[in-house]
């Protein structure tokens, strides 16, 4: 059995890096991750450094497997937490990935630093992302969880579902325009920005693609 080793990176500060994350990449012969996470770890990384993009995903984690097979020590960066709409989903959803044993090491969540910059409590909370696509199975879910009362916390999708899209798509389908909602751009960046609203005001408003978005109960 291989073993890949699969590091959450966190948030995106620096200071959110784990000293076991930063132990992993100091010890691994291949490290794989976005330039951005990449980039986090500059100094650390000794082995042979690829950068995944949007259109290598499948070539990189198959070479990942390939070279973990070899017996080489190699290491896969996620951002945030791996198992929160990160590359585990990737990993295990891909056939080949049968055969990997998986070492996950956790990573600081977006959701985690959003819920603590909003002094919220999320173990009652309901969690979506709709990063890797938005259907309408989950957009019925998230109607009833916001009809439940339940605080929402969620990653938009970038383009078609973004936090504007959503709050028109809640208030369309019988949602109180005055609801209290939440949108967390950029968390631990130098450019970090929470903005508190309602639906009504989120509905006219822009925002960065990289936010967390909180729909209050
Ligand atoms: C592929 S998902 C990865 C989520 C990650 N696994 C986590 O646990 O935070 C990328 C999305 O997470 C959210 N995200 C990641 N980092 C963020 C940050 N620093 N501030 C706000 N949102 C962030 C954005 O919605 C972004 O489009």
């Amino acid at each position: 059995m291989t073993k890949l080793t699969i590091v959450g990176v966190g948030p995106g500060s620096p200071d959110y890096i784990t000293t076991a994350a930063r132990k992993a990449v100091q010890k691994a012969q291949v490290v794989i991750g976005a330039k951005r996470s990449l980039n986090l770890f500059r100094g650390d990384i000794k082995g042979e450094m690829l950068t995944l993009t949007g259109k290598n995903v499948d070539e990189l984690l198959k070479y990942a497997q390939d070279s973990a097979a070899k017996g080489k020590a190699v290491v896969l960066l996620s951002a945030g937490d791996p198992g929160f709409s990160g590359l585990l989903g990737s990993v295990l959803s891909r056939a080949y990935g049968k055969n990997v044993e998986v070492n996950v090491i956790p990573g600081v969540s977006a959701i985690q630093v959003c819920a603590a910059r909003l002094g919220m409590c999320w173990e009652d909370a309901v969690l979506f992302t709709f990063h890797n696509g938005v259907t309408a199975k989950q957009k019925e879910a998230l109607v009833e969880a916001v009809k439940a009362g339940k605080d929402v916390f969620l990653l938009p999708e970038t383009k078609t579902f973004t936090p504007s899209n959503i709050a028109v798509f809640l208030v369309n389908n019988g949602i109180d325009k005055a609801t209290r909602v939440a949108v967390c751009e950029n968390l631990t960046l130098g450019n970090e920005r929470i903005v508190e609203s309602t639906l009504e005001e989120a509905s006219k408003q822009a925002f960065s693609s990289m936010c967390v978005m909180v729909i209050h109960s």
